[in-house]
């Protein structure tokens, strides 16, 4: 009966890409619908191909506008100014507050229940241009990599848990002391040098490049959630990572942003501190596996 059949599809509704690969064998990129451990149903991309395939997108960080300063869209750091009394902005990187939908995902900040519902134990990162459709997204980005250490089995199996471990938060650690991990990257599009050479030359030899960084700190204290493709080997870590919580002390607010610092020295001008035009203006979707 009909009840028992919708009863049976909810129930083998997956939970990730990968498990839609493994399971019922779909091998296409593209939109698929998951399903959360308490049956919240969602849409999301599925890169079935890289590596194996079996990758969920569950997040976007977008920069809708660089001059905003920690105001509406800013939602992986703070829509609510750079007020120290803010020190996790918004919180998105440890709540489970969703926002924006998948086909958008380049057009503006994406996170779904994916992102604290899946255990995974690796990430992959797409750099791809704003405003790309959907089936443009692949052919059009310019960077894509992955890691391959499983480190995620060392923090609870995602991002979500992982912030909640490392919190990005205004004062909760000093640089270099509490930096989170940085894992080694393996690149499908780019390499470690056009991935260096995308952020500004002052930054470039303060960070190494091949890695990713997780809740990395600045010299004032700023907590920054990703910085992508670089290991901080420095403390001025605002021009090359993204996301943050809610204060950046250094000349507030003009720091304070999903893309932090990457206009210090002008925007896109890809000189001093700043990063280049390219990566200001590409959404940075984050999948896992
Ligand atoms: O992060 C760079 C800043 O701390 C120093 O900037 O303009 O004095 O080189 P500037
Ligand atoms: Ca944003
Ligand atoms: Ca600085």
């Amino acid at each position: 009966n009909l009840s028992v059949c919708l009863k049976e599809l909810e129930y083998s509704t997956p939970r990730s890409c990968k498990e839609l690969k493994q399971r019922f064998d779909f091998n296409t990129d593209g939109l698929y619908y998951l399903s959360t451990a308490s049956g919240v149903v969602y849409q999301t991309y599925c890169d079935m191909t890289t590596a194996g395939g079996g990758w969920t997108l569950v997040a976007s960080v977008h920069e809708n506008n660089m001059y905003g300063k920690c105001t509406t869209g800013d939602r992986w750091s703070s829509q609510q100014g750079g007020s120290p009394n803010v020190p996790e902005g918004d919180g998105s990187w440890s709540n489970t507050v969703t926002f924006g939908t998948a086909e958008a995902a380049t057009s503006d900040d994406f996170k779904n229940p994916g992102y604290y519902d899946i255990t995974a134990e690796d990430v992959a990162v797409w750099h791809v241009p704003n405003n790309k459709r959907v089936d443009h997204w692949k052919v059009k980005s310019f960077l894509r990599y992955h890691t391959e250490t499983k480190f995620l089995n060392s923090y609870r199996g995602n991002l979500y848990n992982l912030f909640k471990l490392l919190p990005v938060k205004f004062g909760v650690g000093t640089c270099p002391t509490n930096h989170g991990p940085s894992v080694p990257l393996v690149y499908d599009l780019g390499d470690a040098t056009s991935n260096h050479n995308l952020y500004g030359p002052n930054i470039r030899a303060q960070t190494q490049s091949g890695f990713i960084t997780f809740r990395a700190i600045n010299t004032e204290g700023a907590a920054m959630a990703i910085c992508s493709g670089v290991k901080p080997t420095g403390c001025h870590n605002e021009h090359c990572c993204v996301g943050g919580g809610g204060h950046f002390p250094e000349a507030s607010p003009r720091q304070c942003g999903d893309f932090t610092g990457f206009d210090w020295d002008g925007y896109g001008t890809g000189v001093g501190w700043s990063a280049s035009k390219q990566v200001t203006e590409a959404a940075v979707l984050i999948f896992y596996r």
